[in-house]
């Protein structure tokens, strides 16, 4: 099968599969964008052999790693859009989907997606520097349209280590979780995103605030637990007075 057919099959699965069709604004349109090209060049030679796909509407340079000591990636599935900072994409295991949309601007952004994981960053959402975005394990993080980042996000699809329950020696943290922001949501210097976090759309999150629960739209919350501290408020990318 073509790779394009190919890469927009296993995308449309994946999003049945996580149930998050109500979440795409952006998404959708950008699969159907004519302008996507396979692209090789540059690509590490296991690229090749594994029936990964990169497909991208952009000549922006894409730096792919793959994660020491894990299983070399296999039809993994990454599409970045027009006008996109170039990113650096660690990927291991089978079948990771990695989608930036258009005008997705990260300077220095990282982005790290295990087996049957899924990041997607819909179009126009904006970080300062320095961006980590991990997601492993099966796990979801979904970024709504006109994000905007300040300096040093992190968002953790889950903890990467499991915590044992002694009586019964079960994981009791999340494995796969899912990350969940609305569209226009408005992230504070240093802030983190756990596993467990939705974040309705409008809403903004203080400066070094944790998340890890669902919040509402249209609020401020702030602080480690994070909590709603305002509500009835959105903004506004202008510094207006
Ligand atoms: C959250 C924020 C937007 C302010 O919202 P606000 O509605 O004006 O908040 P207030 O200052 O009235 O504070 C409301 C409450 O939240 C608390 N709070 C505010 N920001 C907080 C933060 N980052 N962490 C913990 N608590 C915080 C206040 O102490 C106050 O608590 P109280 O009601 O117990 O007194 C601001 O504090 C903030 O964190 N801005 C970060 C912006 C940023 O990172 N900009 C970089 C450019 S992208």
């Amino acid at each position: 099968m073509e790779a394009q057919s190919r890469a927009r099959l296993a995308i449309a699965k994946r999003v049945e599969e996580l149930g998050i069709q109500d979440f795409l604004r952006t998404t959708k349109s950008l699969l159907m964008n004519e302008d996507l090209k396979v692209m090789s060049n540059g690509l590490p030679d296991w690229w090749h052999v594994n029936e990964n796909v990169l497909l991208s509407a952009t000549e922006a340079p894409v730096r792919i790693a793959t994660h020491q000591g894990e299983p070399v990636p296999q039809r993994s599935v990454i599409i970045i859009g027009k006008n996109v900072t170039p990113p650096t994409i660690t990927l291991w295991g089978a079948c990771s989907i990695v989608i930036l949309g258009n005008d997705v601007y990260m300077p220095d952004g990282s982005y790290s997606c295990g087996p049957n994981s899924t990041i997607i960053i819909e179009d126009k959402t904006a970080a300062t520097s320095g961006p980590r975005v991990n997601c492993r394990n099966g796990g979801i993080i979904f970024i709504g349209s006109d994000g905007l980042w300040s300096a040093n996000i992190r968002i953790f699809s889950d903890d990467m280590h499991a915590i044992l329950n002694l009586s019964d020696n079960k994981r009791i943290n999340d494995f796969g979780g899912k990350v969940i922001v609305e569209e226009h949501v408005w992230l504070g210097y240093d802030a983190m995103l756990l596993p467990g976090t939705q974040l309705g759309r409008d809403s903004i999150v203080g400066a070094r605030s944790v998340v890890s629960k669902p919040m509402p739209s249209n609020s401020i919350h702030a602080g480690i637990p994070a909590k709603t501290v305002r509500s009835d408020v959105t903004w506004d990318k202008a510094d207006l007075p």
